[in-house]
């Protein structure tokens, strides 16, 4: 069986920071204009009136206190309450492109490789900006990769899935050195006149090596992968080719992502603690023998329960870094952010383990030790 290895990650953030007062002001100057605008429905009971966020509350359930947005302006203003995005044109390069190349650079740089040694590109996210030609091809032609690139879907796992299959590749054969990029932009997608979810997400890109070699000592070799999904519907998003063709007649905004997050918390947590759990008993490992756990990076209070039901109620919190306090909810990128950001202090032997989480219900925890 050959050995494989993280030999570098790198991450892409817009420059702008959203604090919840900024979001929260914007969210209840919508409010106001839509209350005084459906006054007469609200009063005939045609509509419900809308009632205020807070971020006192958003602190509170999920732990976020600021977000990275693409287009904070547009977001912002309770006129419009959605980013503009560049043209996607067969003439320009696209968004997700860009982004994914710049994550990627620094991505190689880390890892200290040339494009000219990569033999493969995996993209992976949330929400793909088109059905083909793939973004993952995009991003091969423009930083000279030969070989070949695929895109692929699995919600909040796609950054641990497509190291996963980076993995399979290399196992295989297929390849020795894999590029895996997962441009996160959230905020498209994002619905930011629902009380809800308005303040849970950020955009991110975020890219990693994964090498047959463990060609410099920042190296991670991945031990063991873990996959599982199981079917919900309780995040969901509906953009699709047959929007058009489904007679619905659905505004783009009902189209966009949803949750139920009450039971997504109910139902995923207690999954993924079974998870590691499991995972590291078929290892012989023992919790104690983690370093650091770098959860998907949702909720504050998901990454403390699973924590605290692996570590015990009063568990250290470096062991379980929760890098969604500045950046939000990244959907995919977030657990391997949390592995960029919080791995430097790791020595050879050291394990963790990086876990997604999210819509499918898919699940992926991968055990890594440094070389
Ligand atoms: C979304 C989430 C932060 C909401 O937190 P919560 O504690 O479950 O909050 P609830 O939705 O139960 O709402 C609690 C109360 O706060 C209110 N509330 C909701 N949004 C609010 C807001 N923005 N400001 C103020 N109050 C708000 C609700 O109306 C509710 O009031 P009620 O008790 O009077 O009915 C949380 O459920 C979560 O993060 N779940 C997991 C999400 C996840 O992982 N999703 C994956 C996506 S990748």
């Amino acid at each position: 069986m050959k050995e494989i290895f993280i030999t570098g990650t790198g991450f892409w953030k817009p420059d702008e920071i959203v604090t919840n007062d900024e979001i929260v002001n914007s969210y209840n100057a919508y409010v106001d204009k839509f209350n005084e605008e459906f006054k007469a429905e609200i009063a005939s009971g045609q509509k419900s009136e809308l009632s205020y966020s807070s971020s006192e509350f958003i602190e509170k359930a999920s732990g976020i206190k600021t977000r990275y947005i693409l287009d904070k302006k547009n977001v912002l203003d309770p006129n419009v309450m959605k980013p503009t995005t560049p043209a996607e044109l067969a003439s320009n390069q696209s968004l997700l492109a860009e982004i994914s190349i710049i994550a990627a650079k620094k991505a190689m740089e880390a890892a200290k490789i040339n494009a000219s040694e990569i033999d493969a590109v995996i993209m992976g996210t949330s929400h793909s900006a088109r059905n083909y030609p793939a973004i993952a091809i995009e991003v091969q032609e423009e930083l000279g990769i030969a070989g070949y690139g695929y895109d692929m879907l699995v919600g909040c796992s796609s950054t641990t899935f497509a190291i996963s299959n980076a993995f399979s590749d290399i196992s295989s054969g297929l390849a020795n050195n894999v590029l895996v990029i997962n441009p996160e932009l959230t905020s498209p997608a994002n619905d930011f006149t629902l009380r809800d979810s308005h303040f849970i997400f950020g955009d991110a890109c975020v890219a990693t090596i994964v090498q047959s070699q463990a060609i410099n000592d920042q190296s991670f070799k991945i031990l063991n992968r873990k996959l599982v999904t199981q079917f919900s519907n309780n995040i969901r998003s509906d953009f699709s080719y047959m929007n058009r063709t489904d007679q619905l007649d659905r505004d783009d905004d009902e189209l966009l992502f949803r949750q139920n997050g009450r039971s997504v918390f109910k139902e995923v947590c207690p999954m993924v603690v079974t998870i590691i759990n499991q995972q590291l008993s078929d290892m012989n490992i023992d919790i104690c023998d983690i370093k650091r756990l770098w959860l998907h990076q949702a909720n504050g209070n998901m990454i403390s329960y699973v924590a605290k039901k692996l570590y015990g109620d009063n568990y250290d919190e470096k062991l379980a870094p929760m890098i969604l306090a500045e950046y939000g909810n990244v959907a995919s990128a977030g657990s391997v952010i949390a592995f960029n950001q919080t791995s430097d202090d790791f020595i050879s032997g050291d394990k963790g383990v990086i876990c997604s989480f999210g819509a499918g219900y898919s699940i992926c925890s991968l055990v890594v030790e440094k070389v």
